[in-house]
C-alpha cells in the first residue's frame, strides 16, 4: 500500500466516523512552550482544555488530521533502519466539552476510551488488513497516584476479544504521554504492538504502531498533574512504520517515502554507504521541511536545529568527497514524493536561497574556526561555545576535528553554556526538547585533529595528481570511480581492467613525486559547468554538479596544468606540501575496475 493511500485511508476512515478532517499545522507551533511540532495533538492544545471551541472551528468535537513532525529526540539514532527526526502522523482526536462551559453543542458529541480503541483496532484490522493474531497491545499498569486502566483492559479483553496474554500492562515510563512543551494536556496510553507472527506476538516482540492517548490530566509547569475537566482523545500513528510494513520494506528508507530520495543521493555520489545515504536524505529532506515552513538557520532555538542539520550535511560533504551539491537534487525529489499533500515545500527558489546562503558560511566558518582553534591548547566548555557563537563550528565538528583538546568537556557541559546562553531568550531551549539532547553527532569525520585534517587535505591533492599520472601512464580510459580517505588510509578507485605491472606503478609514483618536487599552486577556478567541460577538467563521471563548478588545478594555469578536476576542495596550496607519494597495496574491486592504496610522507 502507497504512503498517499495509507494517508487517504486513515482520513477517509475517520471522517465516515464524524471526525472533521483538518490539515497539517505548521512545523512551527503558536504555542511559545515548544520549539517545533512534535505530535499531532500539538495544535490542537486548547480544544482539550477548553480555550477554544472546536465546534465553531470544525464543526465537530472529533478531528483527524495527519500532522508534520519533527523530533530531536532521536537525532543521534538517524542512520539506522528505523529513526527520522521529521515524519508525519496520522492521528483521531476528540475534545469532549467541560460541562460548564458554553459551547456551541452543550458539549456533545466527544468520545472516550472505548470508541478510540474500537475505531483503532477496526482501522489496523478491517482497513489495513492486518492479521489480529500478530497483535498485542499495552496498557497502563498505574503509578504514582495514577490509577491502572482498567477499562481498556476490560475493553481490549472483553469487548475486542484479545486474550489477557496479550495484554501486557506497564508503568509511567511506557504508558503515560505528554505533555508537549512545559505544560499541557496528558495522560496514560493504551498502545498497539504488531509482531512478524502470532508466536512473537504472545512473547511482546513487535513494533509499536499506534498510541492511544487518554488525555485525563493536566500537567502544569512544576509537573504536578491536575484533573481535565473533562477527558480527550489524542492518538498518534508514524505513517513511515506502517508505510514500512505495509510494503514488506526492509528499512523506512525502502518505503515510497524515501526512494526516490535515497536513489538521488546514490546516482548523484554512488558508493556512500548505507549510514551517510539515510543521514543525508533524513537531514535533507526534514530541512527542506522546517524551511518551507519559514524556520531559518540561527543560533536560536528552531534556527539552531536547522543550522545543525544543514551543517551536518555540510561536514558529510566533505568527509566523503561529496563533489554532488546535493540539496537541489533532494529538493526535486522532495517534491515528486511530497509536493501534492504539502503544497509549501514547493517553493524552489525561497528555499534553495537558504541553503546557499547558509552554505557559504560554513565554508567560510570552517576555514576561520580551523586557523582559530590551533592558536589553542585544550578548549573549555566556555571556549567551544564562544567558538560555535562565533564561528559557528558545533562542538560535536570539535569533537571530531580536535578530539585531544576538548577531551574534557563533555556534551553536558556545552548544554549549560547553551541554557545559560538561552535564559536571556524566551525561555531554555534544553526545556523545550524535555532534556533531550540538542547536540548532533558528526559521525564520520575521521581527522582526529587538525594534523589529521592537514593530512587529509594532502592526500586529497595527491589523489588528484594521482589520477592524472594514471592517466598518463595507462591512457584516458582511467576514471575515477571512488575514493576513500582518512589520516590513516587512502583508496583511490579507478576503471582499469587489470593490475599494473611494477614498472607502471613506479612511473605514476615518478609523475607524481616530479608534480610534488616543482611546487605548483594548487589553485581553483569557479565557472559555468560547460564552460568547465571544455576545459578538459576531469569529472566523477557518476556525480552530478550544480550550474557552477569549481575547477581545481595543479599548476600556473589551467591550459598547461598536471592536473585538474571539478571539486570542491580542500587542497593544499602548494604541491611540495603534500609530500613523498608511494603507492600500497592493489586490488579488484569489480570487474573492470581496481583500487590502489597510497600514502605521503
Ligand atoms: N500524542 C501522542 C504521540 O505523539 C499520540 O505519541
Amino acid at each position: 500500500m502507497k504512503a498517499s493511500e495509507i494517508r487517504k485511508k486513515f482520513l477517509e476512515y475517520f471522517k465516515q466516523h464524524g471526525h472533521a478532517v483538518v490539515p497539517s499545522s505548521s512545523l512551527v507551533p503558536d504555542d511559545p512552550s515548544v520549539l517545533l511540532t512534535t505530535a499531532g495533538m500539538q495544535q490542537f492544545k486548547p480544544y482539550y482544555v477548553g480555550k477554544a471551541d472546536p465546534m465553531r472551528d470544525f464543526g465537530s468535537r472529533n478531528a483527524t488530521s495527519v500532522q508534520k513532525c519533527f523530533r530531536t529526540s532521536d537525532i543521534e539514532e538517524v542512520g539506522d533502519r528505523t529513526h527520522l527526526t521529521f515524519f508525519e502522523m496520522l492521528g483521531n482526536f476528540s475534545f469532549a466539552a467541560p460541562a460548564t462551559q458554553e459551547c456551541s453543542d452543550g458539549g456533545r458529541g466527544g468520545y472516550f476510551k472505548k470508541e478510540a480503541i474500537h475505531y483503532a483496532y477496526d482501522f489496523v484490522v478491517n482497513t489495513l488488513g492486518i492479521d489480529r493474531e500478530r497483535m498485542y497491545v499495552t496498557i497502563f499498569a498505574g503509578e504514582h497516584g495514577v490509577p491502572e486502566d482498567k477499562e481498556s483492559f476490560r475493553i481490549w479483553h472483553e469487548e475486542i476479544g484479545l486474550p489477557k496474554e496479550r495484554i501486557f500492562k506497564h508503568g509511567r515510563a511506557d504508558n503515560f504521554w505528554g505533555p508537549t512543551g512545559n505544560e499541557g494536556p496528558c495522560g496514560p496510553t493504551t498502545e498497539i504492538y504488531i509482531a512478524a507472527n502470532a508466536e512473537d506476538a504472545l512473547a511482546g516482540n513487535g513494533v509499536e504502531i499506534w498510541n492511544v492517548v487518554f488525555n485525563e490530566y493536566y500537567a502544569k509547569p512544576d509537573k504536578t498533574l491536575e484533573k481535565l475537566e473533562s477527558p480527550g482523545i489524542d492518538t498518534g500513528m508514524g505513517l513511515e512504520r506502517l508505510a514500512v510494513m505495509l510494503q514488506g520494506a526492509d528499512t523506512v528508507f525502502d518505503t515510497d517515502l524515501f526512494l526516490p530520495v535515497v536513489a538521488t543521493i546514490r546516482d548523484a555520489h554512488p558508493g556512500l554507504d548505507d549510514k551517510t545515504v539515510r543521514v543525508l536524505a533524513d537531514h535533507l529532506r526534514s530541512s527542506i521541511f522546517l524551511i518551507a515552513d519559514g524556520v531559518r538557520p540561527s543560533n536560536k532555538e528552531a534556527g539552531y536545529v536547522l543550522r545543525r542539520l544543514l551543517r551536518r550535511v555540510l561536514v558529510y560533504g566533505i568527509i566523503r568527497d561529496i563533489h554532488a551539491d546535493l540539496f537541489p537534487l533532494v529538493l526535486t525529489a522532495v517534491q515528486q514524493v511530497f509536493g501534492n499533500t504539502y503544497p509549501e515545500i514547493t517553493k524552489t527558489n525561497e528555499i534553495s536561497d537558504v541553503w546557499v546562503a547558509e552554505k557559504t558560511k560554513f565554508e567560510k566558518a570552517l576555514a576561520l574556526g580551523v586557523k582559530e582553534i590551533e592558536k589553542y591548547g585544550t578548549i573549555s566548555a566556555q571556549e567551544a561555545f564562544m567558538i560555535y557563537e562565533t564561528f559557528g563550528l558545533p562542538f560535536e565538528l570539535l569533537q571530531e576535528l580536535v578530539p585531544a583538546k576538548v577531551k574534557g568537556v563533555r556534551a553536558e557541559d556545552i548544554e549549560a553554556e547553551f541554557k545559560k546562553h538561552q535564559e536571556i531568550s524566551r525561555a531554555g531551549a534544553e526545556k523545550k526538547f524535555g532534556g533531550h539532547g540538542l547536540l548532533l553527532d558528526t559521525g564520520e569525520l575521521k581527522a582526529a585533529d587538525e594534523e589529521e585534517l592537514k593530512k587529509v587535505t594532502r592526500l586529497h591533492t595527491a589523489t588528484h595528481l594521482a589520477q592524472a599520472a594514471l592517466r598518463k601512464v595507462l591512457g584516458d580510459d582511467v576514471h575515477q570511480m571512488g575514493s576513500d580517505i582518512t589520516a590513516q588510509r587512502a583508496r583511490f578507485d579507478f576503471s582499469f581492467p587489470r593490475k599494473l605491472t611494477d614498472e607502471e606503478v613506479k612511473k605514476v609514483e615518478d609523475l607524481v613525486n616530479g608534480a610534488v618536487q616543482q611546487d605548483l599552486p594548487m589553485q581553483y577556478v569557479e565557472m559555468p559547468i560547460e564552460e568547465a567541460k571544455k576545459t578538459g577538467a576531469l569529472y566523477f563521471f557518476k556525480a552530478k554538479y550544480g550550474d557552477r563548478v569549481k575547477v581545481y588545478f595543479a599548476g600556473h594555469d589551467l591550459a598547461s596544468a598536471f592536473s585538474k578536476e571539478f571539486c570542491g576542495g580542500p587542497h593544499v596550496t602548494h604541491t611540495l606540501e603534500v609530500g613523498k607519494f608511494k603507492i600500497g597495496k592493489q586490488e579488484s574491486v569489480g570487474a573492470g575496475a581496481r583500487r590502489i592504496r597510497f600514502s605521503v610522507d
